[in-house]
C-alpha cells in the first residue's frame, strides 16, 4: 500500500465512524507561546481540549504535518541515527472532544489496524500508563489481547505538547518487526532497538497543566490519538526503516544524483555511513520546504534560527558526501513530484523556496569550508591528546562561521567524540548577544522584576523627543555606561519608541547623547517600562545623561499604515462573515500583517475580495482616525471590540476608524466602520494607508482562519512586482499586456492545431513505414530454413 492510500484509508475509516474530516492546522501554532511549531495532531485543538473553545463537533481527524525541532519533543539529533526519526512527518489521528473515551478509543485503533490494515494481531504489542488499570483491562479483556503482550509504564505513557495545556496518560500500540531485527518490547533493556516500533499512541487527554505543574481536571475527558504516516507505512511496505517507504526511496534516490553520489569512492576516502547524510538530506529537504510554505525565513532568532539549523545540518550532510556546490534547492524537485500532489503549495512557493534556499546556501558556503577545516583541526588535536572537543571551539565555530551548535556536535559524534556542552554553554552566556528575541526576554524579565515606575511613551505625537537615561543594562546586569560596539539595554523616563505589545512590533531608531550613539535595534515592554535593545554606535553611553531619541520614522509610517489596516480588516471581516468574527492573533511589522480570527470555514474568492473592497472604500474615503480615553464600560457599550482574554486597565484608549455608508445616508450619528480598544500606534487619516492588497487565506487551526496582507509601500511594490511579471510575460508572448489573456488563448489554440496537425502527420508517416515494410518483405516460404 502506498503511503497516501494508508492516509486515504485512515480519514476514509475514521470518516465513516462520523468523524469531520478536518484540515490539518499551521505548522505555527495560532497565538500559543508554549510550542515553536505544530508536533502533533493535537495541537490545533488544544483550546477545546481546556475548554477555553466550545467543540463545533464531537469527533474529528486529520492528517497534521508536524515538525520536531526544539522545545519538548526534539527529534533534530536523531535524524539519520536511527529508522524512524525526522524532523518533518505527517500525523493521522482521531479526536473525541467530550464525545468517546478509553474503550471506544482503543477499540477503534484496534479495528483500523486489524481489518482495514489488516496487520497480524501476533504482531501487536501494547503499552499502558502503570496506575491505568481501566487501559489495562480494556485491552485484556475486551480486545483479547495476551497479558504478556502488554507492558505498564511511567513517564513514557504520559503525554503533554508542551510544558503546560493539557495532557494525560495514553497507551501506545507498538507493531514488532520480527526476532531477525535487533530490540527489545517497550520498557525493556533493549527497548532502543528497531525491533518493535511504536506506531500510535492513544491519549485519554484529562488534564490541563499548569506553569506550577499542578494537573488541573479538564472540562470534558477527551481522546487524541496519534499515528506516524512514516512508520505505519514502512510496516505496511515490509521495511524495516522509514527511509526505505515509497516517498523516502524515491527522493533519496533522486538527492543521490543531485549530489553525484558515489558510494564506492567514499567507501575508498574512509566514509563508510554516507546512506545517513542521504537521509539526513531528504528529510531535512521535507522540513525546510514545509516551514519555507509558512512564511518562515532562516534567521537568527526563533523558528528562523530553527530553520536555518535544519538548512546548514542538510548543507554540511551534503559537503560530507562531496557535493561542493549547491545542491539543495534542487532537492525540491523531487520533493514536489512525490509531496506536491497531497500539498499543491509546495509547488506554488516554489520560486521563492529556491531563492530563499540559494542565498541561505550560498551564504554557509563560503565559511562551511573554512569552518570544517578548523574543526577537522580541532577534532585530529582533541584525539591526539586523548580528549573531548573544547566547547569554546564550538562556540568559535558558531560565532566566526555560523556553524549552529548542534552541527558541531553532529560532526564530533560521528568521530566517536563528545563536546563539552557546559563549557559551550559558558562560552554563549558570556557572548554579549544582540539579537536573540530569547535573550531579551530573559533580560527583561530580570531587569523589570525589581522596578517600580515607568517610561512615559510619548510616541503617539512625537517621534523625535527628549529624555533622560535613567539605567543601562549588560548582561543582565546594571551598568554605569556602555562602551562602544557593546550591546545593552537603555531604560529612559520618557520615550517615543513602541515598545512590542498587541500584535504590533518595536520600534528601531537612533538614541543621541553628548558623548555618543545608541543604535536601537529594538524596542520591548515589560510592564510599564519600555527597554530600548541596541548598540553603542559611536563613544559612549553613560547612566544619567540627557538624551535625544529619534524613531526611524519611515519604519515607524509603515508599521501604522499595517496596524490601521488591520482594525480596517477586522471590521471588514465581520461585515461580510458576521458577528462570530473574533480576533485569535495578530502581527503587525513594517512590511507585512497577518491577522487570526475564528471562522468555521474558509472563504470564497468572491467574500475575499468584498473584503478588500471594503477596506480600500475606507481607505479612499479617508476619514480622519479619532481617538478618544473612556472608561472601559462606556467602551463596550459604544460597541468597542476587546480581546477575550487580554487584561485592560479601568481606563482605556479606543481608536475609531472610517463610517459606515448607510449611517451617513441616514444623517444619523455617523457610525463608525470600526471601533477597536488599542494601545498601538495608527494613521491619521484612513488615506494615509494607502492600499491594502490581500496575499492570502489559509486555515491554521481548527475553526481559526489566518488573512495575510499588505499596506502601503509593501502594497504598492506588490502591484509594481505584478506589473513587471505582466510586461515581461507580455515580452515573451508578444502581446501587449492588456491582451495577454487573449494572447494565451490563441496559442493554446495554436497549439491544439498543431498538435492536431503532428498526430494527422504521424499516422501518414506510420502508414508509410508500413507499406514499405511491406514492400521489402519476401515472399512467404522463399527463405525457409528445412531442417
Ligand atoms: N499527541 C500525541 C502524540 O503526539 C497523540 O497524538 O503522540
Amino acid at each position: 500500500m502506498k503511503s497516501a492510500a494508508i492516509r486515504q484509508a485512515f480519514l476514509d475509516f475514521f470518516q465513516a465512524k462520523d468523524h469531520k474530516l478536518i484540515p490539518s492546522g499551521s505548522l505555527i501554532p495560532a497565538n500559543d507561546p508554549t510550542l515553536l511549531f505544530a508536533n502533533s495532531g493535537m495541537v490545533q485543538f488544544k483550546e477545546v481540549f481546556d475548554g477555553s473553545s466550545e467543540p463545533v463537533y464531537p469527533r474529528g481527524t486529520s492528517c497534521q504535518r508536524c515538525v520536531r525541532a526544539g522545545g519538548k519533543h526534539n527529534d533534530l539529533e536523531n535524524v539519520g541515527y536511527t529508522a524512524r526519526h525526522h524532523v518533518f512527518f505527517e500525523m493521522l489521528g482521531n479526536f473525541s472532544f467530550g464525545d468517546y473515551f478509553k474503550l471506544e478509543a482503543i477499540q477503534l485503533a484496534w479495528e483500523f489496524l486489524t481489518t482495514v490494515l489488516k496487520l497480524p494481531k501476533e504482531r501487536l504489542w501494547v503499552t499502558v500508563h502503570h496506575e491505568d488499570q481501566e487501559a489495562l483491562n480494556i485491552w485484556v479483556q475486551q480486545i483479547g489481547v495476551a497479558p504478556d503482550r502488554v507492558s505498564k509504564l511511567g513517564a513514557d505513557n504520559f503525554w503533554q505538547a508542551g510544558e503546560t495545556g493539557p495532557c494525560g496518560p495514553s497507551s501506545e500500540v507498538f507493531y514488532d518487526h520480527g526476532p531477525e531485527v535487533w530490540g527489545g518490547p517497550p520498557g525493556s533493556a533493549d527497548e532502543d532497538g528497531d525491533r518493535y516500533v511504536e506506531i500510535w499512541n492513544l491519549v485519554f487527554m484529562q488534564f490541563d497543566r499548569q506553569l506550577d505543574g499542578e494537573l488541573k481536571t479538564l472540562p470534558k475527558p477527551s481522546i487524541d490519538t496519534g499515528m506516524g504516516l512514516e512508520r505505519v507505512t514502512a510496516i505496511m511496505q515490509g521495511v524495516h526503516s522509514n527511509f526505505e517507504i515509497d516517498t523516502f526511496a524515491y527522493l533519496i534516490e533522486s538527492i543521490a544524483e543531485i549530489i553525484h553520489y558515489d558510494e564506492v569512492s567514499l567507501v575508498e576516502a574512509g566514509i563508510s555511513d554516507s546512506i545517513k547524510s542521504l537521509r539526513v538530506v531528504a528529510d531535512h529537504i521535507r522540513a525546510i520546504a514545509f516551514l519555507m510554505v509558512e512564511g518562515i525565513v532562516p534567521s537568527n532568532e526563533g523558528r528562523g534560527y530553527v530553520l536555518r539549523r535544519i538548512m546548514r545540518r542538510a548543507m554540511r550532510h551534503g559537503y560530507k558526501v562531496g557535493r561542493k556546490q549547491a545542491f539543495l534547492a534542487k532537492c525540491l524537485t523531487p520533493l514536489i513530484e512525490q509531496m506536491g500532489e497531497a500539498y499543491p503549495e509546495l509547488a506554488q512557493h516554489k520560486p521563492k523556496l529556491v531563492e530563499l534556499i540559494d542565498r541561505e546556501e550560498q551564504q554557509f558556503q563560503q565559511t562551511l569550508e573554512q569552518g570544517m577545516k578548523i574543526l577537522e583541526g580541532e577534532l585530529a588535536q582533541a584525539k591526539a591528546d586523548g580528549r573531548n572537543v573544547s566547547g569554546q571551539s564550538a562556540f568559535l565555530l558558531y560565532d566566526t562561521y555560523g556553524f549552529p551548535v548542534d552541527l558541531t556536535a553532529d560532526i564530533v559524534r560521528e568521530q566517536g567524540l563528545e563536546l563539552n556542552m557546559t563549557e559551550y554553554e559558558q562560552a554563549m552566556e558570556a557572548q554579549r548577544s544582540q539579537s536573540r528575541a530569547g535573550k531579551h526576554f530573559a533580560q527583561s524579565q530580570l531587569i523589570t522584576k525589581d522596578l517600580s515606575g515607568q517610561t512615559r511613551f510619548t510616541g503617539y505625537e512625537l517621534l523625535e523627543d527628549k529624555g533622560l537615561v535613567i539605567q543601562l543594562y549588560c548582561d543582565q546586569a546594571p551598568v554605569d555606561q556602555l562602551g562602544v560596539n557593546e550591546t545593552g539595554i537603555m531604560l529612559a523616563d520618557q520615550s517615543p519608541f513602541y515598545g512590542e505589545s498587541g500584535g504590533q512590533i518595536g520600534d528601531t531608531g537612533v538614541i543621541k547623547t553628548d558623548t555618543g550613539e545608541f543604535e536601537v535595534f529594538d524596542t520591548q515592554k515589560e510592564g510599564k517600562h519600555h527597554l530600548h535593545h541596541g548598540r553603542v554606535r559611536t563613544g559612549i553611553i553613560k547612566a544619567q545623561q540627557a538624551a535625544q531619541f529619534l524613531v526611524d520614522t519611515q519604519r515607524r509610517a509603515e508599521i501604522k499604515r499595517h496596524h490601521s489596516a488591520t482594525h480596517l480588516l477586522d471590521a471588514a471581516l465581520r461585515v461580510v462573515l458576521g458577528n462570530h468574527v473574533v480576533q485569535k492573533g495578530s502581527l503587525v511589522e513594517a512590511g507585512r500583517l497577518r491577522f487570526d480570527f475564528a471562522n468555521p470555514d474558509p472563504l470564497t474568492q468572491q467574500q475575499l475580495a468584498k473584503i478588500e473592497q471594503l477596506v480600500n472604500g475606507q481607505i479612499l474615503a479617508n476619514q480622519t482616525v479619532q481617538t478618544r480615553h473612556m472608561p472601559i464600560a462606556q467602551a463596550k457599550e459604544q460597541g468597542a471590540i476587546a480581546l477575550f482574554g487580554e487584561k485592560y486597565e479601568a481606563e482605556v484608549r479606543v481608536l475609531y476608524m472610517g463610517t459606515l455608508s448607510e449611517a451617513v445616508e441616514q444623517a444619523s450619528e455617523p457610525r463608525h466602520f470600526s471601533i477597536e480598544l488599542c494601545g498601538g500606534t495608527h494613521v491619521d487619516a484612513t488615506g494615509d494607508i494607502g492600499l491594502v492588497k490581500i496575499l492570502s487565506e489559509s486555515g491554521i487551526a481548527a475553526g481559526v482562519r489566518r488573512i495575510e496582507a499588505v499596506a502601503g509601500q509593501a502594497a504598492l511594490e506588490l502591484v509594481n512586482q505584478l506589473q513587471r511579471t505582466q510586461s515581461e510575460l507580455a515580452g515573451l508572448l508578444k502581446s501587449e499586456p492588456g491582451r495577454l489573456i487573449e494572447r494565451v488563448g490563441q496559442l493554446q489554440q495554436d497549439l491544439k492545431a498543431q498538435s492536431q496537425q503532428v498526430a494527422t502527420l504521424e499516422q501518414k508517416l506510420f502508414r508509410f513505414k508500413a507499406e514499405e515494410l511491406v514492400a521489402l518483405a519476401e515472399p512467404a516460404g522463399q527463405n525457409m530454413i528445412v531442417c
